[in-house]
């Protein structure tokens, strides 16, 4: 097996390092082309460029397998729960008990914001979206602990950092959506587990103690797990990229909600259901949406479906599927998008442009469905992504910091204008 490759330019041949990766993916390492050669790569949307090596998430689009930290998907999904989940992605192994217990408590400890942020959720306009006070509240979190600006914090100050991070994004998310109903703000108690702690902020009653539903917590433990890392997509790239420049966990965070978004990325979730209304109202001919999904002088486009790496199902989406058929059913919902979706994904996989570009649904096709079961207005979906997504999010700025890797900063191709004066 060929440990180098040769790029011939100008009649000179250079060789450069062929590294292998654990899962037996590989790379030519080009870190010295510029230096040796003078030439840079050209790779729109990073199509095939590995911008790190990295240990936390496996990912095989061609076999449609995800791992974390070597773990199957699946089994995450079946048998853990989402602090575990989000203690490997960061930690790098699964926590014992004790260490999980931990974990929940110094979270619960830090669970309040400061009051003064309250402010800012009177500030924004009451049908802003989420996302968009998600992000700028998040940022403003390091306004109030300035000592996570400092750079070089150590491994216990770096910790409590990650720890509220993940603590207060609860508080803030539901609080938006509180905000969003007008309703009055319910604070986090302690006794509650993580998810428990969000659904009571975010579904409980100030007066009344709160059971949750156990299909609920279930629900929402299985789809932030499958939401909790998927290695060096476009919001995470944004997070290490952000980061990179020792820019503190929140401002990254920040950066990684604002790239998570938009409908190609995270959007996606809130653009499905929109999109599956639409063709009910429309009289639900799904032929017909295939057909415009399928014109290039049509700029719709099937949301939920197709994926920069996954050119088989989408693992998470086949979870996700049979969980909602699960969820709908134990809730005793009759949802009649949920009958379009699966009109439209039968007749896309039997479609030959769908099959030629290898086209499959992606986790957001049917996770819409299930957080409306939940009661979640589709606006809300995107934010729902990014809860999940947090913890591999902090996974990766850690390992980015641990790593001592340099600034991200890639280089161009002018084509602009040459020599002009005044
Ligand atoms: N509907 C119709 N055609 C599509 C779609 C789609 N959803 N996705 C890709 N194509 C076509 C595209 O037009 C192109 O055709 P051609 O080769 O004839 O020009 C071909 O498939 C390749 O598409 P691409 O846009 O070059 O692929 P990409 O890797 O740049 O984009 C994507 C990936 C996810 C942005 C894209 O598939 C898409 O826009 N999907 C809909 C949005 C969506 O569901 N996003 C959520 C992704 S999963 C959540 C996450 O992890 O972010």
């Amino acid at each position: 097996m060929s440990t180098t490759a040769e790029i011939k330019i100008d009649g000179q041949t250079y060789e450069f390092p062929v590294i292998t990766g654990t899962e037996g993916e590989k790379a030519i390492d080009i870190s010295k082309l510029r230096d040796l050669t003078g030439h840079i790569t050209l790779d729109f949307g990073y199509k095939n460029t590995g911008s790190t090596k990295s240990a936390i998430t496996f990912l095989d689009g061609e076999q449609g397998i995800l791992k974390y930290r070597g773990y199957p998907i699946e089994e995450l999904a079946e048998k853990a729960s989402f602090l575990e989940v989000a203690y490997l992605l960061i930690y790098g192994e699964l926590p014992s008990a004790e260490t999980l217990e931990k974990f929940q408590k110094d979270i619960s400890m830090h669970t309040l914001i400061h009051e003064d942020m309250k402010k800012f959720f009177d500030g924004y306009p009451s049908k802003s979206h989420p996302m968009a006070q998600l992000s700028s509240l998040v940022c403003s979190l390091s306004t109030f602990y300035p000592e996570s600006l400092e750079a070089n914090q150590s491994d216990e100050e770096k910790d409590l950092t990650i720890i509220k991070m993940l603590a207060k994004m609860t508080t803030i998310v539901a609080f938006i959506y509180k905000k969003s109903l007008g309703h009055p703000l319910i604070y986090p108690k302690n006794k509650y587990d993580y998810i428990t702690n969000y659904l009571w902020m975010t579904f409980g009653q100030r007066t009344e103690d709160f059971e949750p539903n156990p299909v609920v917590v279930s629900a929402m433990n299985k789809l932030l797990i499958l939401h909790a890392d998927h290695e060096q997509n476009c919001s995470t790239s944004t997070v290490r990229i952000v980061g990179s420049s020792d820019c503190n966990l929140y401002a990254s965070i920040s950066a990684g909600i604002s790239a998570l978004w938009g409908p190609l990325h995270g959007g996606a979730n809130q653009a499905v259901i929109e999109m599956l209304e639409k063709i009910k109202a429309d009289g639900g001919d799904t032929d017909k949406w295939i057909a415009k999904a399928k014109d290039k002088n049509d700029p719709f486009r099937m949301m939920g479906f197709g994926h920069r790496v996954y050119k088989n199902f989408d693992p998470r989406a086949k979870i996700i599927k049979k969980a909602c058929d699960d969820i709908l059913e134990s809730l005793g919902i009759n949802d009649p998008v949920l009958e379009i979706a699966k009109k439209l994904e039968q007749a896309a996989l039997t479609d030959q442009y769908f099959i030629d570009r290898k086209l499959y649904p992606n986790v957001d096709f049917y996770s819409g469905i299930i957080y409306r079961a939940l009661g979640f207005p589709s606006e809300m979906f995107t934010v729902l992504f990014a809860l999940g997504r947090l913890p591999g999010w902090i996974a990766q700025w850690k390992e980015m910091r641990s790593n001592k890797e340099p600034i991200g900063r890639p280089r161009q191709i002018y084509v602009g204008d040459v020599d002009k004066h005044m």
